[in-house]
């Protein structure tokens, strides 16, 4: 069966009432493919308020959740109350959080679990550094944050994978066709190894990185890339242009 196409937007700590609610408009009038599954991640402020003005059928995503039920862990979301508010998706292990809050892949793994076992799809994002792959290591790198998931969780139906290497991210230099492919080929590869041939032949793996829509068509035609996550194109009119790239 083919995969289908998957495309996240990812906010991050942009947007504004107004803001989002003008990104919603033009995403609820536009003609989008049927065949793209869509989601979007704003800041958690702004979860509810995309979940009741985004039409049905698009999704909504935070963009981080823990791994406890309840309780005393101030700042943070449970996976019951994304689900209370209608809130289907999770990012998880985005490089912003895994480099500048710290997050290890154990924890990230730990999350994922958490949020899988609740009834939430998980986006998890994995990548390397600049250094990471000039040193050679970027497969090392992303098969070492799989496999903290694969220890951690049996069922891989409801997880897309986000290549997201940190040297494409927010800086206008996208991976080529050649090494985006390359990537995803090897976590496939690493998939029918290490899990099985169906949770590699079914599971979505994504791109992310500086994706815009002048580069996103080339991309979109690689076997392995599944679609995308976007970071600052999604918050333009043109993410429109970027969900319908598998046309
Ligand atoms: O989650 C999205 C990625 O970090 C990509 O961000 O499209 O702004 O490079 P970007």
């Amino acid at each position: 069966m083919a995969r289908q196409f998957f495309v996240g937007g990812n906010f991050k700590m942009n947007g504004s009432v107004e803001t989002i609610k003008k990104i919603i408009g033009y995403l609820n009038e536009a003609k989008l493919d049927p065949k793209t599954e869509v989601v979007i991640a704003p800041p958690a402020l702004y979860l509810l308020l995309a979940r009741e003005h985004l039409k049905p059928g698009l999704e909504v995503a935070a963009q981080n959740v823990f791994d406890k039920p309840n309780g005393a862990f101030t700042g943070e979301i449970s996976v019951d109350q994304l689900k209370d508010s209608n809130i289907t998706w999770t990012l998880l292990g985005h490089s912003e959080r895994r480099v500048i809050l710290q997050e290890d892949d154990v924890f990230v793994a730990s999350k994922t679990k958490a949020a899988l076992d609740g009834g939430i799809g998980v986006i998890f994002c994995c990548g390397e550094s600049l250094e990471q792959r000039e040193s050679g290591k970027t497969i090392d790198v992303v098969t070492s944050q799989l496999k903290a998931v694969k220890d951690k969780v049996a069922d891989w139906s409801k997880i897309v994978i986000a290549y997201e290497p940190i040297w494409a991210i927010g800086t206008g230099k996208v991976a080529s066709t050649e090494q985006a492919q390359e990537v995803h080929a090897a976590i496939r590869g690493w998939l029918k190894k290490e899990v099985s041939e169906k949770v590699a032949e079914e599971t979505r793996i994504i791109y992310g990185g500086s994706v815009s829509e002048k580069n996103c068509k080339d991309l979109s035609k690689q076997t392995d890339i599944d679609g995308f996550l976007v970071g600052g194109a999604s918050l333009k009119p043109a993410f429109v242009d970027i969900i319908n790239s598998h046309l």
